[in-house]
């Protein structure tokens, strides 16, 4: 899914998320374990106006694991419970309802000790577009949950999905808007397929990966491209990158007449070899 996000977007979104946070009790925060920064939005802190947070880094399938790692010590750092999750498979979801109870368990033993009957926890995943909302929310459900609410001319209230008997999730996930302030971040996102190819160019995109893989994992990429060892990479020089995607276009065999690459078909063929992990996993950016 694509969204043009314009300031009055944001705002309605923003307004539709705090209108369901006077609903839940947590709320659970989405983010790509590739780029945990990047793909979160940054007025996050201010929108869940100090609702309590469970941080879900997701897709941790396709990202560098030891990053991972960093990034969980990271948060932890700034107060948070933060862990990694393939929602596309289930790795690592099973443990989100008792995170949730971890989280909450100061209020519930009030509740408890008031005599009360704690009743289920209510809960709302929020996140940009593509990040794995509506996966992790089937995948909690244990089924698909048809978004009814999403063709035209079909209203429907909120829905609560039970998930075991102690947490329940609102059916529809809080939309955010990601950071298009800074330019890497909006090229970062392009990368893992977050922002479509018809808003930033192709090739830019690719020129983009390719730096900075090459910088950081280049034996993985020149395996997974079939480049000689000797081939020069140095990330700062754009010629060199450059060569690197037209061998890539030359492999794959990207040719226009004449023999040359065709570098935006090279571009998108790279890209959608990185995004299904065929490169192996890679991650964005590291916290430290
Ligand atoms: P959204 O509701 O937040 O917009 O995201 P959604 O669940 O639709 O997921 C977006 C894409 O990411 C889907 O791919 C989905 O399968 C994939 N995905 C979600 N979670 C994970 C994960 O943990 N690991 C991996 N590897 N993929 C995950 P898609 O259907 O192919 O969509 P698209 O790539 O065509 O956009």
């Amino acid at each position: 899914m694509t969204i043009q996000w314009f300031p009055g977007h944001m705002t309605r979104a923003r307004r539709q998320i705090q209108e369901k946070l006077k609903l839940i009790d947590v709320v659970i925060e989405l983010i790509d374990a590739r780029l945990p920064l990047s793909s979160r939005n940054p007025m996050i802190d201010e929108i869940l106006q100090g609702k309590p947070r469970l941080i879900i880094m997701n897709k941790a399938d396709l990202a560098d694991a030891a990053v991972t790692r960093e990034w969980q010590n990271y948060f932890k750092e700034q107060g948070h419970t933060a862990f990694p999750v393939d929602a596309s498979t289930g790795t690592g979801v099973k443990d989100i309802p008792g995170q949730l109870k971890l989280l909450l368990k100061e209020k519930i033993d009030k509740q408890i000790a008031k005599g009360m009957n704690p009743r289920a926890i209510r809960a709302l995943i929020v996140g940009i577009p593509n990040v794995g909302k509506s996966t992790l929310i089937n995948r909690l459900a244990g089924r698909s949950i048809a978004a009814t609410g999403d063709r035209p001319g079909v209203t429907k209230g909120q829905q609560w999905i039970k998930v075991g008997g102690e947490i329940e999730l609102l059916d529809t996930p809080g939309i955010l808007w990601p950071k298009f302030e800074d330019q890497n971040v909006g090229y970062k996102l392009a990368v893992t397929g977050a922002i479509k190819e018809e808003i930033l160019n192709a090739e830019d995109i690719a020129f983009f990966a390719v730096k900075y893989l090459v910088g950081y994992y280049w034996d993985a990429f020149r395996e997974r491209f079939e480049l000689d060892e000797n081939t020069p990479h140095n990330p700062d020089d754009s010629d060199e990158i450059v060569a690197i995607m037209e061998a890539v276009g030359r492999k794959r065999g990207c040719l226009v007449s004449g023999g040359r690459v065709d570098l935006e078909k090279a571009s998108r063929t790279l890209l959608r070899e990185l995004r299904a992990g065929k490169m192996g996993r890679f991650s964005l950016e590291s916290p430290y």
